[in-house]
C-alpha cells in the first residue's frame, strides 16, 4: 500500500510543498526515510514509532519506505514527524485517509504530543498560495499562522485531536486572528525623553532615522552611546503589514519568535556581542539559518564597541550592507535571506576611552586614536554616512528634572521627511535618501549657489576626501527634507558637514 500526505519545507524565507510518500510492503520489517533527509529527519523514525504505539495505533509489521519529494532539496528539522506518521497510518489502512489538499506540519513527542517547529508562517503562506488547505500546525505555532487569510489552519496539541477531527468524531475549530490577545510592548520601549542633554546627538539620530543613514557614535564611556542607540527604533517610521510579515517569517525561521506573538509590529533592534562569530552575524554555520543581519531586517543592527569586533567578521558585513541580502552557500546549494537593516555603531575614541575628554586625560600613546580607528575596516566606514561625537554628559544636564523631547514628537518629523522622500522616489524602487543611486543623485540633490560655495569651502578647509562629498550631500538632502525644503541650502550643508567627524584631521594625533 502507498499513501501520500502533503507537508511543507522552506529554503531561505520561502516555503515549498513536500510530498510525503509512505510505501508498505511485506518484506522484512524495516523503516527507511529517503529524499535527502538530514540527521534530525532520520530521527523521526524513532519518534513516529513511539508516538504511534503510545496513542493506540499499531506500528506496521512491514517494510516501510518514506520518501520526501522533491528529493533534490535537503529536508531539515523535525517538522516531518507528523506528516510521516499520517502517511504511514493511511498506507496501513489504520485511518481512512486525509483530505486531498490538506497539509501537516509538526514535531512529535514519544507520547504523541505535537511540538512547535520553525518557519510555520512562511509555510502557511506558501500552502495558501498553492491552494493547500486545511493546514494542521502545532498549537504553539498557532499565533503566527493566524494572521494569514485564505487558508484554514487547525492548531493541534495532540495526535488524537487530528484523528478525532478526521473521523468526524470531534471537529476542530479553525484558528482565527482574534483568538490571540495582541501581545504588544508599547510603553516599554526606551524613549528619547529619558536622555538628559545630548541634544546634538539626539538630533543626529533624528537625521539618521529620517534618511535611513547608517550612524557611528563616538564618545567616552558612560556618555550615553548605548542609551541613544537603543532609542533609534522608537523614532523610525512604523512598519507596513508586508514588512511585519517579512520580519515575522525570518524570526520564525530563526526560532526566536516569542510564544503567542502573531506578528512583529515594531522594528527589530539587534545588538550582537563583539564576540559573535561571522556565522552568527551574517548567517550560515553548522545549522544554517538567518544571522543577526537578517534578524535585524527592516530594523536596526547595533554594533556596540565596534573596534572590539573581529576585523574579518566586520569585513563580512560589506556585502550585506551593499546588497541588502545575504547569500549563504551550503553543501546542497545556496540560500538567500533579506537583510535590509540600518546600522548604528558605537565606539570609544581611543583604547582608554578619554581622548578629547574635557576633564580626564587620555593615557594612550601618540597616534593611538588613528590606530584604534584603523581597526575598523575602511569598506565598513565607507557605508556610514553620519559620525556623531557624543560628549560626556554635563552634571547640570543629568540633574535637571525636565525630560527631553519624547520619541513620539521626533517621530512625527521623521515621518514627514520620509513622506517627502517617498514622493520624490516614487517608482524608482528607492526608499530613502541613504539609498540615492548615482543616476538619481543630481536630480534629487539640488544645491543653492550659497550651499555649493559653502561645501567647496568645507572641502578646502577640512581636507575632506572625495568619498565624503556624496555622504555630506545625501545627509544634507535629509536635513532639507526635515526642513520641508526642495533645495539644499547652506544651513543644511553646514549641519551635514558636522556629521563627518572622522574626516577631520583632529583625529590624526
Ligand atoms: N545623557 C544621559 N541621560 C541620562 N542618563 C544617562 C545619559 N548618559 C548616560 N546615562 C546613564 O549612564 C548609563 C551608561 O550609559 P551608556 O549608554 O551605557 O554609555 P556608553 O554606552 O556611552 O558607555 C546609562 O544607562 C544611563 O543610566
Ligand atoms: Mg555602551
Ligand atoms: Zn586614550
Amino acid at each position: 500500500m502507498i499513501a501520500v500526505v502533503n507537508s511543507m519545507g522552506y529554503l531561505g524565507i520561502d516555503a515549498y510543498r513536500v510530498r510525503v510518500e509512505a510505501d508498505l510492503d511485506n518484506n522484512l520489517p524495516g523503516f527507511d526515510v529517503v529524499g535527502l533527509p538530514d540527521a534530525s529527519v532520520k530521527e523521526s523514525r524513532d519518534r513516529v514509532r513511539a508516538a504511534m504505539k503510545n496513542t493506540g495505533f499499531e506500528f506496521p509489521d512491514a517494510r516501510i519506505t518514506v520518501n520526501l519529494a522533491p528529493a533534490n532539496i535537503r529536508k531539515e528539522g523535525s517538522l516531518y514527524d507528523l506528516p510521516i506518521l499520517m502517511a504511514i497510518l493511511c498506507a496501513d489502512g489504520q485511518i481512512d485517509g486525509v483530505p486531498e489538499h490538506s497539509a501537516f506540519i509538526g514535531e512529535l513527542s514519544l507520547t504523541g504530543n505535537i511540538g512547535a517547529v520553525k518557519g510555520v508562517l512562511a509555510m502557511v503562506i506558501a500552502a495558501r498560495d498553492m491552494g493547500l488547505s486545511p493546514v494542521f500546525v502545532p498549537r504553539d505555532n498557532a499565533a503566527e499562522a493566524s494572521v494569514i487569510n485564505g487558508v484554514t489552519v487547525y492548531a493541534v496539541e495532540k495526535l488524537e485531536e487530528i484523528i478525532a477531527h478526521l473521523s468526524g468524531r470531534k471537529e476542530l475549530a479553525p484558528v482565527r486572528a482574534s483568538d490571540f490577545p495582541c501581545v504588544d510592548t508599547e510603553g516599554n520601549e526606551p524613549d528619547f525623553a529619558d536622555v538628559r542633554g545630548q541634544q546634538m546627538s539626539a538630533r543626529a539620530l533624528e537625521v539618521a532615522a529620517a534618511g535611513g543613514h547608517n550612524v557611528l557614535l563616538i564618545g567616552p564611556p558612560g556618555s550615553g552611546k548605548s542609551m541613544l542607540a537603543k532609542r533609534l527604533p522608537s523614532i523610525l517610521p512604523d512598519m507596513t503589514f508586508e514588512e511585519s510579515i517579512q520580519c515575522t517569517k525570518i524570526h520564525s525561521i530563526a526560532g526566536i519568535l516569542p510564544p503567542g506573538v502573531q506578528l512583529i509590529r515594531r522594528r527589530p533592534f539587534r545588538s550582537p556581542h563583539h564576540n559573535a562569530s561571522s556565522a552568527a552575524l551574517v548567517g550560515g554555520g553548522h545549522v544554517p539559518g538567518p544571522g543577526e543581519v537578517s534578524i535585524a531586517h527592516n530594523g536596526v543592527l547595533f554594533l556596540d564597541e565596534l573596534p572590539e569586533f573581529n576585523k574579518a567578521t566586520l569585513d563580512m558585513l560589506r556585502q550585506p550592507l551593499e546588497d541588502h541580502v545575504v547569500t549563504i552557500s551550503r553543501s546542497t546549494g545556496r540560500v538567500t535571506y533579506p537583510c535590509d537593516f540600518q546600522l548604528i555603531a558605537a565606539m570609544n575614541p581611543c583604547r582608554c576611552g578619554y581622548f578629547g575628554h574635557p576633564t580626564r586625560p587620555c593615557t594612550c600613546r601618540k597616534g593611538a586614536v588613528t590606530r584604534y580607528l584603523s581597526k575598523i575596516s575602511g569598506p565598513l566606514l565607507d557605508r556610514i554616512d553620519i559620525h556623531v561625537e557624543v560628549p560626556p554628559v554635563d552634571y547640570s544636564d543629568l540633574s535637571r528634572a525636565t525630560p527631553s523631547e519624547c520619541s513620539a514628537l521626533i517621530k512625527q518629523r521623521v515621518d514627514a521627511a520620509r513622506g517627502r522622500q517617498q514622493e520624490r522616489f516614487a517608482g524608482t524602487g528607492i526608499s530613502c535618501n541613504a539609498r540615492i543611486t548615482p543616476e538619481l543623485f543630481h536630480q534629487a540633490c539640488v544645491l543653492t549657489d550659497d550651499a555649493s560655495r559653502l561645501l567647496k569651502l568645507a572641502f578646502d578647509r577640512m581636507h575632506l576626501s572625495g568619498r565624503a562629498y556624496d555622504r555630506i550631500v545625501k545627509v544634507a538632502r535629509t536635513i532639507a527634507d526635515l526642513d520641508g525644503s526642495d533645495v539644499i541650502s547652506s544651513p543644511h550643508i553646514s549641519e551635514a558637514v558636522q556629521y563627518r567627524s572622522l574626516d577631520r584631521e583632529y583625529w590624526n594625533q
